[in-house]
């Protein structure tokens, strides 16, 4: 089935899952793919979390990906699903591969920051943390390799960990371990897919410039020194924490790690934990 006219790019006629698809990474993983030919199935949360206290994207934010991707003359089917919720991952799976005729890519993108030290984050938030930055990554994989596997194509998984998924981080110990439980996943379902032909790699971003880290709580987490921390103080300690002399990297750096990986280009690459850390994991400050 066409994935839309003129399918033409690396990932040409090809179809990618992209969980947390609302905006940031996922967003611009979603546009990078859809620019490079392949169509996409879209979900999203779209709601708060207990223990998130910077904003989460809406129901609004989903469709603009849906639009900016259809601009793109692309298909697309986006629905709002929870990564803590097998069904609902099964569900948008089953009417995206039903609409769009197959699955090759897989994004497992959907995630949450909170912060704390382990004297201070309760229970709830640090089961929260696990159940999405882990186990919601699980669960997209659970729901998706049945797809892979019966299309007889081989695929690509992507998952996103995190440096903190390679290197520890204080004040966010849930995220750490939930981080390095996806590159151990990463790893392990590499093993049991490659006689499938699918591949599974993990990438490790620094800093990205998303709301996920331009917030308060960021701040605050960067730079205890100061009552009332911005953008800019976040920047500079941000900066401090890479070798190249960079604040942050864009989600478009990680699309074309994404797009790399997703890609015939990476056709022997499977089971590897790549970085997109400006550096970072050669440091010594986290
Ligand atoms: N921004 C960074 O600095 C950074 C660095 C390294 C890794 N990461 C990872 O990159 C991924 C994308 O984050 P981002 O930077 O785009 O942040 P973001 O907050 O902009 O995007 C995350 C998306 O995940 C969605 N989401 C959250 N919980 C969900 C759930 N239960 N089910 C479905 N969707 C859910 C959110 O609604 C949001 O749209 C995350 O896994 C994050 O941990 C981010």
């Amino acid at each position: 089935m066409s994935t839309g006219p003129m399918s033409t790019g690396r990932v040409a006629g090809k179809v990618a899952f992209i969980t947390g698809a609302a905006r940031g990474q996922g967003r611009s993983h979603a546009l990078r793919l859809a620019a490079e030919g392949a169509a996409i199935i879209a979900v999203d949360l779209c709601g708060p979390l207990p223990s998130v206290e910077y904003p989460l994207a809406t129901a609004e934010d989903l469709a603009d990906t849906a639009r900016a991707v259809e601009d793109l003359d692309r298909r697309v089917v986006a629905v709002q699903a929870d990564v803590r919720d097998l069904a609902s991952l099964e569900r948008a799976l089953s009417l995206g591969v039903a609409e769009l005729g197959r699955l090759d890519i897989v994004s497992a993108n959907a995630g949450i920051l909170s912060s704390g030290s382990l004297a201070e984050l309760g229970e709830p938030a640090w089961r929260e943390m696990i159940d999405i930055n882990l186990s919601g990554v699980w669960r997209t994989c659970k729901a998706s390799i049945p797809y892979l596997i019966d299309g007889g194509r081989g695929g690509s998984i992507i998952l996103t960990s995190s440096v903190a998924g390679l290197k520890s981080y204080p004040n966010m110990a849930h995220y750490v371990a939930a981080k390095h439980g996806v590159t151990g996943l990463a790893r392990a379902l590499a093993i049991e897919l490659a006689p499938h032909r699918i591949r599974v790699n993990s990438v490790h971003p620094t800093q990205v410039d998303t709301d996920m880290i331009q917030n308060d709580v960021m701040y605050r987490l960067f730079r205890p020194d100061l009552a009332n921390p911005g953008r800019a103080d976040f920047a500079e300690a941000s900066r401090a924490t890479g070798l190249l002399p960079v604040d942050w990297v864009e989600a478009a750096d990680v699309s074309s790690v994404l797009l790399f990986l997703a890609s015939d280009d990476a056709r022997y690459i499977t089971g590897a934990a790549l970085p997109v850390d400006a550096g970072a994991l050669l440091t010594k400050l986290s």
